[in-house]
Formats: C-alpha cells, sequence, structure tokens
C-alpha cells in the first residue's frame, strides 16, 4: 500500500517511499520558530515578492484568536499559491533572495498554528484564489492534503484587505502554540498574544531595520502601527565611534563570495543623546547580550548578541556592535539553516576577523573606562559606601595592566576571595 517498486535507469530497482505527512508535518513544527521570528520569515517572502507594504493584524479571540499577514507584493496565480504550499516549493533564487529552502511558509506559519490559509491574486487584476494546509486534516487522512477554504470567516477577512490593495493574504488559525491549552479565552491568553505583539513590533524593527532604513516608501505595520528601523549601531548618535570598514575573501571549494565587516563603538550612557535612545538602544537581550556580532543574510538580520565563540561577553566590551554582511552566495558556507535563525561563522573567516574583533573591543573597553573614570570623578564618596564594585574591579583591572602586574592581581584576587570573601565582593574581584 502506497509503495511502488519501480526500475529507474541504472539504478536498477528503487522504492518510492513517501514520508508520513502526519508525522513529518508534526516533527517539522519544532524546527526553532517562536512567534515573532515565524511572522519574520513569512515577511521574508512579502518583500521578496517586491512588496512595499506589509500589514501584520494579531487578534485575540479567544480560541478564534488569528494573525493576517498581508502584502502588496506580486501576488500568485491559483496554480502559484499551490506550489507555495508544497513543502520543498520548486523555484529557482536570484543572489540577494530571502528564500532557500521551500518551506519558510509552511514550517513557519504551521510552528504557530494547526491552519495556514493563502489568499492571493497575480496582480491586482488577477483572479483571487484561497488555499489552506490544516493539520487535523493531514492527520486524519495522512496526506498532503491541500484543500479549498470555501467561504471562512479568514477568507472573508482576507478579500477586505484585498481589497485595501494587498495581493498575498497569509491567515494563520487554530493558534495552538501561542494560546494555553486550557482556557483559550482567558487573561493568561490575553496576556500570550499582548506579549507575541509587543516582541514581534521588537524584533520586526530589528530584522528588517536595514530594508526599512533604505526605503522610505516601505511601510510594516503591526496591529497599525508602523515600524521605525532599530539600528544596533545607534548610527544617528553624536559620539557612535565608526572603525575602518573591512572586506574579506572567503572561497571554498567552488562557494566564493565576499563578507563585509562594520565596526562601532556606541556612547556610553553619559554621551547618548538621551537616556531614553539609551535605555532604546540596549535591545531585546540588553545592553551586555546585544555586544557583538549582527549578522546580515542579503540585508536581512539573521544572528545577533555575542561573539560566535571567538570571544566571550564581558561588562567591559558591552559598547562594541559589530555587523557581518554576506549574501547568498555563501549560504553553504554560513549553512544558513531553515528557520533563518542560525548560522555559523566558517573556521577560517573567524580567523581572518579576530584581529578586527579585538581592535574594536580594546576601543569599547576604552570608552567603557574613560566614562566610568568620569563618573568616579564626580561622584564624592567614601570608600565603600557609593563606589559601584564593577568601577573599582575596573579601575583596578586597567591599572595592574597598565604596570603589568595583571596575573599578580588576579592571584592577590582569588586570595582575597578565600580569605575575606565580604570585601573581595565589595571590591568587585
Ligand atoms: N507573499 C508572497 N507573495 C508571493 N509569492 C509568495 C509569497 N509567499 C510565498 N510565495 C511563494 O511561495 C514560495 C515558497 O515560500 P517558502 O515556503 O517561504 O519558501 P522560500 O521562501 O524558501 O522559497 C516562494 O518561493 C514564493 O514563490
Ligand atoms: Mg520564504
Amino acid at each position: 500500500m502506497g509503495v511502488r517498486l519501480s526500475r529507474r535507469g541504472r539504478r536498477g530497482a528503487t522504492v518510492d517511499l513517501a514520508p508520513s505527512a502526519a508525522r513529518l508535518t508534526n516533527s517539522l513544527r519544532d524546527i526553532g520558530y517562536n512567534f515573532h521570528s515565524a511572522v519574520a520569515d513569512v515577511i521574508d517572502n512579502s518583500l521578496a515578492a517586491g512588496a512595499s507594504r506589509v500589514s501584520v493584524e494579531i487578534t485575540f479571540d479567544g480560541p478564534d484568536s488569528s494573525v493576517f499577514i498581508a502584502d502588496d507584493g506580486g501576488g500568485m496565480s491559483a496554480n502559484g499559491i499551490l506550489e507555495a504550499l508544497r513543502f520543498g516549493s520548486r523555484r529557482e533564487y536570484a543572489r540577494g533572495e530571502l528564500g532557500r529552502y521551500g518551506l519558510g511558509l509552511k514550517t513557519a506559519s504551521l510552528s504557530q498554528g494547526r491552519c495556514v490559509t493563502v489568499v492571493s491574486r497575480l496582480g491586482r487584476d488577477g483572479v483571487v484564489s484561497a488555499r489552506c494546509l490544516d493539520l487535523d486534516l493531514i492527520e486524519e487522512w495522512d496526506e498532503w492534503l491541500v484543500v479549498d477554504p470555501g467561504e471562512s470567516r479568514a477568507v472573508a477577512r482576507a478579500s477586505d484587505l484585498l481589497d485595501e490593495g494587498f495581493n498575498t493574504v497569509v491567515v494563520w488559525e487554530k493558534l495552538d502554540r501561542l494560546l494555553p491549552f486550557k482556557n483559550q479565552e482567558g487573561g493568561w491568553a490575553r496576556r500570550r498574544v499582548d506579549n507575541a505583539i509587543t516582541k514581534s513590533v521588537q524584533h520586526l524593527s530589528m530584522v528588517f531595520h536595514r530594508f526599512l532604513e533604505r526605503s522610505d516608501s516601505l511601510v510594516l505595520e503591526v496591529n497599525g502601527t508602523k515600524l521605525a528601523p532599530w539600528d544596533p549601531f545607534a548610527r544617528a548618535e553624536e559620539h557612535t565611534q565608526v572603525l575602518t570598514p573591512l572586506i574579506f575573501e572567503v572561497q571554498r571549494d567552488a562557494v566564493q563570495g565576499f563578507v563585509h565587516l562594520e565596526r562601532f563603538v556606541l556612547p556610553p550612557r553619559t554621551h547618548f543623546s538621551s537616556p531614553k535612545r539609551f535605555e532604546e538602544l540596549s535591545g531585546p537581550l540588553k545592553w551586555n547580550r546585544q555586544q557583538g556580532l549582527y549578522i546580515y543574510r542579503a540585508d536581512r538580520l539573521v544572528q545577533w548578541g555575542g561573539w560566535a565563540g571567538i570571544r566571550g561577553i564581558d561588562e567591559h566590551t558591552k559598547l562594541a556592535r559589530v555587523a557581518l554582511s554576506f549574501n547568498t552566495e555563501l549560504d553553504e558556507l554560513f549553512n544558513t539553516n531553515v528557520a533563518k535563525m542560525r548560522v555559523s561563522i566558517p573556521g577560517e573567516l573567524k580567523q581572518q576577523i579576530t584581529p578586527a574583533l579585538s581592535e574594536v573591543c580594546v576601543a569599547a573597553s576604552e570608552t567603557y573606562r574613560r566614562a566610568a573614570r568620569l563618573t568616579e570623578e564626580s561622584t564624592p564618596t567614601s570608600f565603600g559606601q557609593a563606589l559601584a564594585p564593577n568601577v573599582v574591579r575596573f579601575a583596578l583591572t586597567a591599572a595592574a595592566m597598565r604596570s603589568g602586574d595583571k596575573d599578580a592581581l588576579d592571584r592577590i584576587a582569588r586570595e582575597l576571595r578565600q580569605t575575606n570573601p565580604e570585601i573581595a565582593e565589595q571590591l568587585g574581584l
């Protein structure tokens, strides 16, 4: 049943062993998306289709809660929608296109809900078609079924959006991953949806910041709020330091391309234009964990925070942020994953960029040290009262490094921690 024995060319007897649709779709739900990264992956398709307006509507309505992602890109014909809903859509990609595996639309959508509907038309004058993937149906029949949703509520709302000028609407329903299993009506469920909205605004402003900066005509909105680009490098701040940009050539076998490195030292709190801006720039993970590499694939931010194993996160280098950009011809080298949430930097490139990263980190810790010294000077203190432990530790470490006694200081610190841990803690050692 379902197994065909066939004879194909020189390969001899082969068996066409189709995977179980029910089991595979279920396991594909867990390849690493969270709500906001799943929304971002659907928006990748909108941008690839040339959209200049993308609108995300996340609506809490108990078990009928829904997400609509509408764009005014080129849209799809009826056959186009079918191909789009195939796991492993068949198509060629141009350089710089955000798509890659032909999976994003399905895996991202179904990672959040059990039903995804696509309503689209090929351009303004195209015929509107709608198709959906429903995990309940796929599980029941254990087949790769795509169905016509008929006149569903989702289709009715999507038609309104098409009337507003959008060409494609992707709808997520049966949001079992977003809503708690029990009591999908309650305050807890509502808070989860509210939280998803807040996080989405923050995430999308960040991962698409280059697209938003590049084009004044691009509008991304979440529940009616127009997103402003969030520039991790605070380039609009007067005191942001910009180091010389660098370009590295990478090559392995037939794969060859260039990687761009742009290095920044952000201003310390005292040198930001306002405390509010300083807080905004701290980012979703906050200053310490937002330091490090920001990796862009075809201008879309795919990974950020930390130094990709090249060095550790350190309070003193928290003002250092570095953009590392590559284009899609280097996908294989960077192992871009399906959820576009992770890449790995090739070992050769890590070696090449290490000195450049050290340089920006030195500059960042200098800035940090100067700011700490200023704070120290302007804070009248009696010992042990207002002096922050990290300021003391930093001053001691910096002095020890200058006098060449860092090893000695480490030994003293270790000794003090053992014999007098309270004082060691007060001194930040
Ligand atoms: N909003 C959209 N507008 C036009 N075409 C789309 C849209 N979303 C998806 N598609 C089509 O469906 C295909 C499959 O999308 P997806 O599953 O995300 O894989 P990928 O983006 O890697 O190709 C895309 O390559 C594109 O041709
Ligand atoms: Mg895609």
